[in-house]
């Protein structure tokens, strides 16, 4: 049986202290990667994997998050009178219907599985998408696309994987591999943020997932983890015995823009990519110094 990926859950609600002083008064997730913030992104790819329902676990200072998606209709009034087509439709690219959004929000950043679960009347008992924003994906197909269309063959929990530096698995939450077929791992437990020498594997969790609702009993539980907070892997983990865990390899790239290096490399990668933009921003490159 065919389930289909109907609502898709952003959470939205952390401090973003990597990014201060930037995001003292402005949410991290409306950081624009060359002229579109990051929130927007995964919007866009969520409706491109078929999404219909849009909900934001917000917090505190995150409201111009509800703005960005709202219509402007001074802005839209001006434009439409100097007739600029072209900027209308950028505000009609970011503006979503009424009924298809809901925000929820989280009185305190938990963590990541705190916010997950502040969502669960607004996703109610059926398999759902969680997007990280910060986690920007440059892929042909767009990264939840690929895995909603490898989820009937898994079912459960589906998260998009990639495998990181050794020395790198205290950012992440690291998944230990039953059997590999190339595309997806099957998987038989994971750990959230271990030290390299405790790491059961390399493969790192993204910030893409499919999640079966059963989550919600476990984040019910809210028990804090690694940093103090309430772990989404820890979670997952504890559904390891009822609910089957697969991780994909996603085709494509993945910029970590929840760091500075990362957000700086998502920037010059979507800047080279855009037809408007390449030509001028090699030319001004050459003028860098990289010494
Ligand atoms: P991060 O782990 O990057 O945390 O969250 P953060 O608080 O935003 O950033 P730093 O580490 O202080 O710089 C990944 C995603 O999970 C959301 C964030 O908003 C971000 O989109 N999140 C995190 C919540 O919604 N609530 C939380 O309690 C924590």
């Amino acid at each position: 049986m065919t389930v289909r990926i109907r609502k898709a859950v952003f959470p939205v609600g952390g401090l973003g202290t990597r990014f201060l002083p930037a995001t003292k008064a402005m949410p991290k997730e409306m950081l624009p990667v060359v002229d579109k913030p990051l929130i927007q992104y995964a919007v866009e790819e969520a409706a491109a994997a078929g999404i219909e329902h849009f909900i934001f676990v917000t917090g505190h200072g995150k409201t111009a998050i509800e703005d960005h998606f709202d219509s402007n209709v001074n802005l839209e009034t001006l434009l439409k009178k100097n007739g600029n087509t072209e900027l209308l439709n950028f505000l009609k690219d970011c503006t979503l219907d009424s009924g298809k959004i809901s925000y929820t929000r989280q009185s305190e950043p938990k963590g990541l599985g705190h916010a997950v679960w502040c969502a669960r009347d607004l996703v109610g008992d059926e398999p759902f998408a969680v997007l990280l924003p910060d986690d920007l994906f440059h892929c042909k197909t767009p990264c939840l696309k690929q895995m909603v269309q490898e989820y009937p063959k898994t079912a459960g929990n589906l998260v998009a994987i990639e495998e990181v530096p050794q020395n790198q698995t205290s950012r992440y939450g690291i998944l230990s591999v039953a059997s590999d077929d190339g595309k997806l791992v099957r998987v038989n437990g994971m750990v959230e943020k271990p030290s390299p020498d405790q790491a059961p594997s390399c493969y790192a969790i993204l910030g893409r997932y499919i999640l079966s609702p059963e989550i919600f009993t476990e984040l019910s539980k809210q028990k804090a983890g690694a940093k103090g907070e309430i772990q989404l892997t820890d979670a997952m983990a504890d559904t390891l015995d009822r609910v089957p865990f697969h991780g994909m390899r996603f085709e494509g790239k993945r910029f970590d823009c929840g760091n500075k290096i990362g957000f700086l490399m998502a920037n010059v990668e979507f800047a080279l990519d855009r037809p408007d933009l390449a030509d001028d921003f090699k030319e001004a490159l050459k003028t860098l110094s990289f010494e």
